[in-house]
């Protein structure tokens, strides 16, 4: 390698262009800090016209980023393209084969073929790094691949999703609806014109599972993951948490357990005075406990132009300062099989809210239900008065109906199903329960 590491990027939306910018005007620094010049040399995008606000001309342009990846006159090849399949992973593997190192934001792509790709990145003896691919700006990947490589690691859990953050925090502070506060956020440019993928939960899981894999020396299994999202979060929820001391947070959580690893992604009831419940706004904040470390917390920007491009350019840096370390943190043939531990089995407190009808003896067949799954309710409320919030819930048809809310103490997520299985059948509610998780964290 010559005294300079040339870079070809791909992909100039928000944080590629971020990244050529800082790459371009830091790039003095970047060779005081890490010993070596660092080049962008070669450019790829789908436009080659859009103003990005920045002069592309002193850039080796290509149409095809599989081209770039290929080219001789790279070292690092960093793919900011996004997707799982398509001209990202084309370009992914092409620049491997042909023994470029790759620093990609992609979590998409690092869930999906992860495995795969540490593998060929190895074989061929160079780097896949993507501490941009999770939590954005919070340097998450180093602090668990290596920074707490001394630890037994007990339970990883986050806020991975800023959008959905945005939502809920909205939803807390204003009493507003979670449509209203969608829309908002796509007003903002925090959410997507299809918001499926963070508020369905599909990016909080496939950061999750990264995370997973880093913490528990495991292959990446993006398939055996529990995914729900917060689309059903009612500011009935919202207002009963608060009432009952809790805030909703849409949590990413992998936990050893005696029978294997939880990995689930799904709203979550914790206390209003853990650090978790203090994470507002798009802010990300993930929590690593272990044996040595007790619990670290790490919150920042999840998301961002620059706050990504930061964490793109400190992996490319590592390159330039000859720090390589295998992707998944062992190598590839070290990782043990991820054996999933069931849901049906998670232990926790439930919120559970039941719209019924107004009628005596619902409050009583309800409480037997539970007793008969041997649950133990730490409370039940029957709202009386309808809340502002859930009176605008409320259907025609709910004329006469109360919400009842319930709390119970650790049970099994079998029994939980069990009891509102029973329930049903009673015939007294009329709506689809809602049940959160309790996380007291
Ligand atoms: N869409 C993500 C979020 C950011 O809302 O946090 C990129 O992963």
């Amino acid at each position: 390698m010559s005294n300079t590491l040339k870079i070809g990027l791909a992909g100039l939306g928000t944080v590629g262009t971020a990244a050529l910018k800082r790459l371009g005007s830091m790039q003095m620094k970047f060779a005081e800090k890490a010993g070596l010049a660092i080049e962008v040399r070669a450019i790829s995008a789908r436009s080659k016209t859009r103003d990005r606000g920045i002069d592309l001309s002193g850039y080796r342009w290509y149409d095809n980023p599989v081209d770039l990846a290929k080219s001789d006159d790279i070292d690092v090849f960093v793919e900011l393209i996004g997707g799982d399949s398509g001209p990202a992973e084309e370009a992914v593997r092409a620049a491997i084969q042909s023994g470029k190192h790759v620093v990609t934001a992609n979590k998409a792509l690092i869930a999906k073929h992860g495995n795969e790709l540490a593998r060929m990145a190895e074989a061929n003896n160079v780097a896949l790094n993507f501490e941009a691919a999770v939590a954005g700006g919070i340097p998450v990947i180093k602090a668990v691949r290596e920074s707490m490589t001394a630890n037994a690691i007990s339970r990883v859990y986050g806020i991975l999703n800023g959008t959905c953050n945005y939502i809920l925090t909205r939803m807390e502070e204003e009493g507003l609806s979670f449509d209203a506060c969608l829309k908002d956020a796509q007003r903002l440019g925090y959410a997507e014109a299809d918001p499926t993928f963070d508020v369905e939960g599909y990016d909080t899981a496939h950061k999750l599972t990264i995370l997973t894999s880093l913490a528990f020396g495991t292959e990446i299994e993006s398939e055996a993951i529990l995914v729900e999202g917060i689309t059903s979060i009612t500011p009935a929820d919202i207002a009963a948490a608060r009432d009952l001391g809790f805030r909703i947070k849409l949590l990413g959580v992998a936990k050893k357990t005696s029978t294997g690893i939880e990995q689930r992604v799904h709203p979550t009831m914790v206390p209003r005075e853990s650090s978790i419940a203090q994470i507002s706004g798009v802010t990300n904040a993930v929590v690593i406990d272990g044996d040595a470390i007790g619990s670290v917390t790490l919150a920042g920007p999840g998301a961002g132009g620059d706050a990504t491009a930061s964490a793109v350019i400190a992996d490319i840096v590592d390159l330039a300062r000859g720090l390589e370390v295998k992707p998944l943190g062992r190598p590839a043939d070290a990782l043990v099989p991820f054996k999933q531990s069931e849901i049906y089995a998670h232990e926790g407190g439930y919120y559970i809210r039941l719209r019924v009808n107004d009628m005596h003896g619902v409050f009583a067949s309800i409480a037997t239900r539970m007793a008969e799954q041997e649950i133990s309710l730490e409370s039940i409320v029957q709202h009386k008065k309808r809340s502002k919030a859930s009176e605008a819930e409320a259907t025609p048809a709910a004329g006469k109906s109360q919400d009842i809310i319930l709390i119970t103490y650790e049970t099994t997520e079998m029994r939980i199903n069990k009891a509102i299985e029973a329930i049903k059948t009673d015939g007294h509610i009329i709506a689809p329960p809602q049940v959160i998780r309790i996380a007291r964290v």
